[in-house]
């Protein structure tokens, strides 16, 4: 049966200049954390991500809730340029202290601040479970990126049967206990948000329900995340 949200404890209603400021207060530490919380793995999952959109160099790729720049600092690695957006000025900063070379703009990512078009592909880390509508971010995504080309979204996923009962106690139980130490109410709403997180087959259909074409799925980090990539018609 489904919990009740209202009696949940862990449930934590997060707005999105809230999700900005809670963002804001953990910026300087979320790549430790990052690295704390799953045991580095999620590095594993952003090479996954960059293999499957197989960049070349001198491409313009937009970083969509770019955060502090963990997919944009891998992909200027491999020769390819990067626009970095993001609701919290506080991350995008950190993304400039490790990039300078990434031009970074506040904007919304359901309400991008760029022309029809113009960009080669566009890539999406750990955030669709935290728009209001990941259905409105593909399409606006899929409105700045030119026909033919790639969208790729990294996330976490609800993970295979056996492992899920061990996962959901790791997410309810550890998390927020070692989130405790930065911030109490963001690691709660981390742990929940991927708690509650929908499958990757309902998230390729939203991406199909948004326009994209070819939608596919590659699991990866032990099952518990995924890549779904997507042309644009
Ligand atoms: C979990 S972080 C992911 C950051 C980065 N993509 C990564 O892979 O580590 C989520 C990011 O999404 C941003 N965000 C959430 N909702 C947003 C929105 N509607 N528009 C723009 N950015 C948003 C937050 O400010 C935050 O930087």
């Amino acid at each position: 049966m489904p919990r009740d949200r209202k009696e949940d404890p862990l449930h934590v209603e997060v707005s999105r200049a809230g999700m900005c400021d809670m963002f804001a207060r953990i910026a300087t530490r979320y790549d430790f954390f990052n690295d704390l919380l799953s045991f580095g793995i999620h590095r594993v999952t952003r090479r996954v991500l960059l293999r499957e959109m197989n960049l070349q160099p001198g491409q313009l790729v937009l970083d969509v809730c770019a955060g502090t720049g963990a997919l944009a600092r891998r992909a200027v690695a491999r020769g390819v340029k990067v626009v970095g957006v993001d609701g919290c000025d506080a991350m995008l900063r950190r993304l400039v202290e490790r990039v300078p070379s990434v031009p970074v703009v506040v904007g919304d990512a359901l309400n991008l601040p760029f022309a029809d078009a113009s960009f080669d592909a566009a890539m999406i880390g750990f955030s669709a479970r935290d728009v209001a509508s990941p259905l409105r971010m593909f399409s606006e995504i899929a409105r700045v990126v030119r026909p033919g080309s790639i969208i790729a979204n990294l996330d976490f996923t609800q993970p295979p049967g056996r492992l899920r009962p061990i996962y959901h106690f790791y997410l309810r139980t550890i998390i927020p206990r070692l989130g405790r130490l930065i911030d109490r109410n963001a690691y709660w709403f981390l742990a929940e948000s991927v708690e509650r997180v929908i499958s990757a087959p309902d998230l390729a259909a939203v991406m199909t329900d948004a326009g994209l074409l070819d939608v596919r799925i590659t699991y990866c980090g032990l099952g518990v995340a995924a890549v779904h990539t997507g042309r644009v018609p």
